[in-house]
């Protein structure tokens, strides 16, 4: 992915989503680690999504402060 125009390695990861029926189970928490893992495996100088900080960032992501466009 491109930020302000210059791509430095960073790759994209998502759409992550969850049938609501089975949300809060722990699938969610297991998708992003299988993500990180492919991730790795492609050289990612670092990762970023769109997402809600509340969820994300627990698992290291910092906000822009720019609230996601549907
Ligand atoms: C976001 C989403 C993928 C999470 O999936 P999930 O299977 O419910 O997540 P998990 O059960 O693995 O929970 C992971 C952590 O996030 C937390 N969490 C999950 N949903 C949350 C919510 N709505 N609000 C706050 N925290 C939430 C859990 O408490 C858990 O925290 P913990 O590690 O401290 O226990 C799922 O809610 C979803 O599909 N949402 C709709 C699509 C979406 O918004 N995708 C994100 C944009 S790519």
């Amino acid at each position: 992915m491109t930020i302000n125009g210059s791509h430095d390695g960073w790759l994209g990861l998502g759409p992550i989503s969850v049938e609501p029926d089975r949300q809060r189970s722990g699938l969610g928490k297991s998708l992003v680690f299988a993500g990180f893992d492919a991730l790795r495996q492609h050289g990612a100088a670092g990762v970023a999504l769109i997402g809600s900080p509340k969820i994300y960032s627990r698992y290291g992501f910092v906000s822009d402060g720019h609230p996601a466009k549907p």
